[in-house]
């Protein structure tokens, strides 16, 4: 392994594409493969045991490429397999994500805090405990989205039924005043807008995507494994899906211009 030797990030599919272009704007010069598990996306109704293997598979494959370090840029994959891959490669630095509770708290205190994320990351000890230290300083309200992952897969960043399919969420809140929202799933970013505009463009929303950049670039730094060089950083896309298309969306997702 050299310094160029190139870091591996991975999600269920698409999502993790919002943590991997924050990571580039950070590192530009690193080298990097991204994974995106589609065809066994989403995973975020699955049970523990089954995240946790097809997670273990996509970081084996990324091995098999001989990886420096591992980001699961996907929060579902985090709170369910996290742990036991740090347990299983004690060696390799594996970066896991988080929903962004910490953030929407202290910048909304008192308030009221929407999280938003899949129905594992929300049931998993992971969130629990995350929740026990934040939950005296705002309320916070929990609920999954079961579905949404979907329309990002499809590349349905904007549509009548996306906003439809929201509503018939966020409906459910019965006009209680939501002050933070956070995105605990990567794939969300992709629908910020709409997300933000069905509530009047008057909330802050949080994603984790930044602060695992940044998380990333401190664990390179104390192994010594950053890359040095002042070339420009290369990504190769991959994707467990048969459908050339999957490669051509995620460069789409990657280049896209959000706000
Ligand atoms: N992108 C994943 C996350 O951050 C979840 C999507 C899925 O259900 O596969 O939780």
């Amino acid at each position: 392994m050299n310094s160029e030797t190139p870091i591996g990030i991975m999600d269920s599919g698409m999502g993790g594409i919002s943590v991997l272009r924050e990571i580039t704007k950070l590192m530009p010069n690193e080298n990097y493969i991204f994974y995106g598990d589609s065809k066994n996306a989403p995973y975020g109704s699955r049970s523990t045991q089954e995240i946790y293997e097809l997670t273990s598979d996509v970081v084996d494959k990324m091995l098999d490429r001989g990886v420096k370090a591992v980001v699961i840029a996907c929060n579902t994959a985090s709170s369910a397999a996290g742990k036991r891959l740090r347990e299983k490669y004690p060696q390799l630095p594996i970066i896991a994500i988080e929903p962004a509770l910490k953030p929407a708290v202290i910048n909304c205190p008192g308030g009221t805090v929407l999280v938003l994320a899949t129905e594992a990351t929300l049931r998993e000890q992971k969130f629990a405990t995350l929740m026990e230290t934040w939950k005296d300083r705002a309320e916070i309200i929990k609920m999954p989205l079961p579905g949404l992952p979907e329309f990002v897969e499809r590349g349905e960043l904007d549509s009548p039924e996306l906003r439809e399919f929201l509503m018939g969420y966020f409906s459910k809140l019965e006009g209680k005043k939501i002050d933070g929202i956070v995105l605990g799933c990567t794939h969300y970013p992709f629908v910020r807008k709409v997300i933000s505009e069905l509530f009047d463009n008057k909330v802050k929303i949080f994603d984790g995507a930044a602060g695992t950049a940044r998380q990333l670039r401190r664990r390179l730094y104390s192994r010594n494994m950053i890359n040095t060089s002042m070339k420009p950083g290369t990504i190769t896309w991959l994707n467990s899906s048969d459908d050339p298309k999957m490669i051509e969306l995620s460069k789409k997702l990657y280049n896209l211009k959000l706000d």
